[in-house]
């Protein structure tokens, strides 16, 4: 147990059904580098403060720079006081937590490096934390596969057996393309086995996109109505404010479809469509999001000049600020036609959704930043309001609010009040915070608990990398040598070019933009 007498924050929360966590070493790979500093060990601290890491733990930092122990505590513990999302950091907890950890130092090439490492584990007491081994790949994909080979040739990494555990953690990006990302899946199972990879993507870490299976599940009002039968069309919006900044040359080779769509936006797209699973077990969840992804209409060079649009900044006003066009932004080819923008009605031919349209969209330097789903009912026959309402009466929605203001709204109508017959758009609103306090653990604290304790429903199956990557290759295939289009230009502060008003408009739609919630 964790001595600092702490009082249980987490204890009448969501999560408080505590997992069963095992001693275990986790061994982090890119110790000295941001996803560490950043996300890594905030979250890890957090775990400790709130009693959710195993009763025995070893944090291992695995980098080339030259660094003692003390020094790379030193270095966690001033990138804790930025990032943490509690703060002051508690000094007592840090003594406590930092006593777990410890650095080695070594190049990712260097067998000699592994076999320093294997020693460091091996003077771990007890026995779990040199048998139970988290290995995190924080490093650049294209060192998955040799840090993986070494790890198998050092006797680190074992194929599942009793009597331990050692499991793989990577992150986005999966590739680039289909033809890479299996590629890279070949090189991660050539030395573990599929049940040991946990890949990531933060997206599912979070609590309200968690929400929407317990919502459509557990709610038999609203699961009846979940299907072609009452759907009109779905909206997702995934926006971002800020622009590229510093991440100009990363952009440059992913663009908005790799970087939102294929990830991201695909597992909520699963999630908010797929067939109840036959049970809670990871890959019964798992079978499901893969049936669904396969599910999704492919798209043909016709389709894609049809139902896709790109979309890329230029010079505008974001909050009030100034903001260069993407192509004046660092690293970025001044002719470049990547795409800071994506918006694409999908069909998903299966009983369940069959016709009815799915529409997507993703950007940068859009008016805010916000995640939604929004489902669409069909409209009412209107044959006796239409009067009151101007011949418009507002079609029925619910919105999963993802982020901010997490929670979910639904927006029906309701009588004006007064001797005339008016009807206008009222909104019922769950919130989060206000029902559960605010409780906003990171993502990171989730995944990598679910990591520790081995249950991999929040990571991404190999078939679901793999089936996402075919939905966006079959779209960016047809960009290749295309320039963008005058009517694919945005202003940044603006929600996107006029071709995607020109998308939904087909169909006599629109977009609903994410409001601040008052
Ligand atoms: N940062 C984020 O928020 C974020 C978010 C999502 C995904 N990711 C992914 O997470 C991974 C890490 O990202 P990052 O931003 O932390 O990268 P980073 O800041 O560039 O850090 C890379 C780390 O790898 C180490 N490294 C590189 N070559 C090595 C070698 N030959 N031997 C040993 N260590 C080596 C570096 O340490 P030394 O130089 O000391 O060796 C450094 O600690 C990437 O795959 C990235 O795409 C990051």
């Amino acid at each position: 147990m964790n001595s600092v007498d702490l009082e249980d924050p987490s204890a009448n929360r969501l999560d408080s059904q505590r997992k069963v966590v095992d001693p275990c070493s986790i061994v982090i790979f890119g110790a000295s580098g941001d996803l560490t500093a950043r996300k890594l060990i905030p979250a890890f601290y957090h775990l400790y403060k709130e009693h959710q890491l195993p009763a025995a733990f070893r944090i291992v930092g695995f980098a080339r720079r030259e660094k003692s122990d003390a020094s790379f505590r030193a270095e966690l513990r001033e990138a804790l006081d930025v990032f943490s999302r509690t703060k002051p950091v508690e000094d007592a907890v840090w003594e406590q937590f930092a006593g777990h950890i410890s650095y080695c130092r070594g190049d990712l090439t260097d067998r000699s490096a592994y076999e320093k490492l294997e020693r460091q584990l091996a003077s771990f007491q007890p026995a779990e934390l040199r048998n139970n081994l988290l290995f995190y790949l924080a490093i650049s994909p294209s060192q998955f596969g040799e840090a993986v080979e070494n790890l198998h040739q050092t006797g680190m990494l074992k194929p599942p057996e009793p009597g331990g555990w050692q499991r793989i953690v990577v992150e986005k990006p999966f590739g680039h393309d289909l033809a890479s990302a299996h590629a890279l899946n070949n090189e991660l199972t050539r030395y573990a086995h599929e049940s040991q990879v946990f890949r990531i993507d933060h997206y599912l870490g979070k609590e309200t996109v968690q929400n929407i299976l317990m919502f459509r599940f557990s709610n038999s009002i609203f699961e009846r109505l979940w299907s072609r039968d009452s759907v009109d069309h779905v909206q997702i919006t995934v926006s971002e404010q800020h622009a590229v900044g510093s991440r100009g040359g990363y952009y440059e080779e992913a663009g908005a479809m790799r970087d939102m769509l294929q990830n991201h936006m695909l597992q909520v797209l699963s999630l908010a469509t797929m067939e109840p699973p036959v049970s809670l077990e990871a890959e019964a969840i798992r079978d499901e999001k893969v049936k669904l992804l396969k599910s999704i209409r492919p798209f043909t060079p016709e389709s894609v000049a049809r139902q896709v649009v790109r979309g890329q900044y230029f010079a505008g006003v974001v909050e009030g600020k100034p903001q260069v066009g993407y192509r004046q932004e660092a690293k970025v080819r001044p002719d470049s036609n990547v795409e800071t923008y994506v918006a694409a009605k999908l069909f998903i031919d299966n009983w369940r959704w069959s016709g009815v349209p799915f529409y997507l969209r993703t950007g940068k330097c859009l008016p805010l930043g916000a995640s939604e789903v929004r489902i669409q009912f069909r409209p009412t026959p209107n044959v006796l309001f239409s009067a009151a309402s101007n011949g418009r009466l507002d079609p029925n929605s619910l919105t999963l609010r993802l982020q901010p203001n997490e929670g979910i709204t639904l927006r029906f109508n309701g009588k004006i009040p007064g001797p005339r017959v008016g009807a206008r758009p009222v909104r019922m609103h769950f919130s989060y915070d206000s029902e559960f306090g605010a409780y906003t653990p990171e993502a990171y604290e989730r995944l990598l608990l679910e990591a520790i304790a081995g249950d991999a429903t929040l990571f991404i199956r190999r078939d679901e990398v793999e089936a996402a990557w075919q939905i966006v290759d079959s779209i960016r295939r047809n960009w290749e040598g295309k320039p963008l289009s005058n009517r694919e230009f945005y202003a940044a502060g603006t929600w996107g070019p006029i071709a995607a008003e020109e998308l939904l408009a087909q169909a006599g739609h629109v977009w609903r933009d994410p409001q601040p919630l008052k």
